[in-house]
């Protein structure tokens, strides 16, 4: 049987967080031999916030070896970079001239820039739309992310519709796969860990940065435990042993944040010493990704040569 497609994408904006890593880039690796995977860099997406040419080379070199270091397999997933595949900016205006700006003005990111008084570029205001091409110039069947993105995915399952409906059947329409429970993993300060609030724990943090970010965990004394202690205990322990030991360390806030250092050392420490490998064979990572782009452009381009037809933009 024909295995379903999955495909989703990080943004080379800095360093990964847990966040990133279990609310999406841990499915990512676990559903890698069930289903097709596409896997990419999505590097237009990151010009919205990166307009610096050395810091946007480094941090997609970097999205890179996170995905490997991981555990991504090449072998199994086709890992590439969004500007590769320059079809899909070729299908984002086709579907820019679908689309109407107050639809657009109901999203989620643009909605925030207005109302946190910021000016959004046309770039941020056309991030759903560049997300819709990327998911269903692929085809995708399911993409895993992070709550955050719910909306995005339900734009891009509008956008092939609406195609659709003008052009004939051409795209499929996607679904989100969110995870119950990992949907929001919150930061340090119990909020949603984001880069933008400072409440991060790095995916690939070093031991001194596990331990100085665990000990920067707000805690409340009023409650029963320290929630924020707890819900990013929860990520690694599953909830009975969880359970008996903050039980047992009642009250004891310092000891409980030591345990989750240990925790976290155990689960980031084998990852990060992987990725340093990883990175003194940069010629090699570049050539996984220069045979990842390569298919996805030839995938993309096969698609792309269906919808001018359809469009009229193919004269024979
Ligand atoms: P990015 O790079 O901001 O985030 C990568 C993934 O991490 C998830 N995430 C979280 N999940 C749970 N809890 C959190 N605190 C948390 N913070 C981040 C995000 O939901 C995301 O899945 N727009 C995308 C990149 C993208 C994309 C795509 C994804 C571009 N095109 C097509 C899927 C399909 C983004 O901003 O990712």
């Amino acid at each position: 049987m024909n295995k379903k497609i999955l495909l989703s994408g990080v943004k080379p904006t800095g360093r990964p967080h847990i966040g990133n890593y279990f609310g999406a880039m841990k499915q990512f690796v676990e559903l890698q031999d069930s289903y097709n995977s596409y896997i990419f860099i999505a590097d237009l997406h990151a010009l919205t916030s990166v307009q610096n040419k050395d810091e946007l080379r480094e941090n997609i070199l970097g999205v890179l070896l996170d995905y490997l270091a991981i555990g991504l397999d090449p072998e199994k997933v086709t890992l590439y970079k969004q500007s590769d595949v320059p079809q899909v900016t070729e299908l984002t205006w086709i579907l820019n001239c679908l689309t109407t700006v107050p639809y657009l003005s109901r999203a989620h990111a643009y909605k925030d820039a207005i109302a946190n008084g910021k000016e959004p570029s046309v770039g941020l205001f056309d991030y759903p739309i560049l997300m819709a091409a990327d998911i269903i110039i692929q085809d995708a069947d399911v993409v895993p992310v992070g709550q955050d993105q719910k909306q995005h995915i339900e734009i891009a399952r509008d956008m092939a519709q609406k195609f659709n409906s003008t052009f004939g059947d051409t795209f499929k329409l996607p679904d989100s796969l969110i995870l119950e429970n990992l949907a929001t993993i919150p930061g340090t300060d119990g909020r949603k860990m984001s880069k933008s609030y400072g409440n991060t724990i790095e995916l690939f943090a070093t031991d001194e940065e596990i331990s100085r970010s665990v000990m920067s965990i707000v805690t409340d004394s009023s409650g029963e435990k320290p929630e924020n202690v707890y819900a990013i205990h929860a990520l690694l322990k599953d909830k009975e042993s969880l359970d008996k030991l903050y039980e047992e360390k009642k009250g004891q806030y310092k000891e409980l944040k030591e345990v989750l250092i240990e925790d976290l050392k155990k689960f980031i420490t084998p990852m990060r010493e992987k990725r340093v490998e990883l990175a003194k064979d940069k010629k090699s990572v570049l050539e996984v990704l220069k045979a990842g782009s390569d298919k996805a452009r030839a995938r993309a381009e096969k698609k792309m040569e269906e919808v001018r037809e359809k469009v009229g933009l193919k004269l024979s």
